[in-house]
């Protein structure tokens, strides 16, 4: 059954282009992203790859560590890695795991009957330091996804776990923020002593706490 939010990630063992790993214990205190591409030496999985090499420091910030998986060999991402390095301009910088058994695209569910072969469709995994999962996304193979999305909901999940805030549409880091509907008005003065505008009872918007 496809992994929901809240459910605990499940932990492998399994070879990567940085050495054999056991997940959980690889993952330590930080928040993941454990992503699938369809295959190495495709385009689309090669500009995704490199720009989440380019986005390193961005995700370091986060305390957020990525690892990537598909149905290829260890041997081949490292030949591939190249190639993205050459045509991306930046080197990989998070492991990749060889999964040719298929035991960890099964185990997330990553493989979807009627998708053509038996290769991965392109999902997002972003989990916690509970080891929860925190967010998915599915993406067809035909569509390389936005890291930029991928670095903001993560924002959205690390504030709104501190705060009782949640965050409006298109909202990005430093930006007005929601007071979640459960918070009465009594209880709100003393988490926003500064105050907030009232547009509708169950829209109330305030500065970003924690800036
Ligand atoms: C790609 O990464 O370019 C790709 C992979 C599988 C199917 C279509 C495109």
């Amino acid at each position: 059954m496809a992994l929901r939010l809240g459910d605990t990630a499940p932990d492998f063992e399994a070879d990567t282009t940085e050495g054999h790993i056991n997940f959980h214990e690889w993952s330590g205190d930080s928040w993941i992203v454990l992503f699938s591409h369809p295959a190495d030496f495709t385009p689309v999985c090669t500009t995704e790859l490199g720009e989440t090499a380019r986005l390193r420091a961005e995700f370091d910030k986060r305390n957020t560590k990525v690892i990537v998986v598909s149905v290829d060999s260890v041997d081949d991402h490292k030949v591939w890695s190249g190639d993205i390095q050459e045509t991306q301009g930046c080197a990989v910088n998070f492991p990749i795991i060889g999964d040719t058994d298929r035991k960890v695209s099964e185990l997330y569910d990553m493989i979807h009957p009627g998708e053509g072969d038996t290769s991965t469709v392109r999902s997002v995994f972003l989990i916690d330091p509970n080891k929860k999962v925190r967010m998915t996304l599915t993406y067809p193979k035909s569509a390389g996804r936005n890291f930029a999305e991928i670095l903001r909901v993560i924002d959205s999940i690390q504030l709104t776990d501190g705060y009782k805030v949640a965050t409006p549409v298109n909202w990005t880091d430093g930006e007005d923020v929601i007071i979640v509907p459960t918070l009465s008005d009594e209880d709100a003065k003393t988490h926003f002593p500064d105050g907030w505008t009232t547009l509708k009872p169950y829209l109330r918007v305030t500065k970003q706490p924690n800036k």
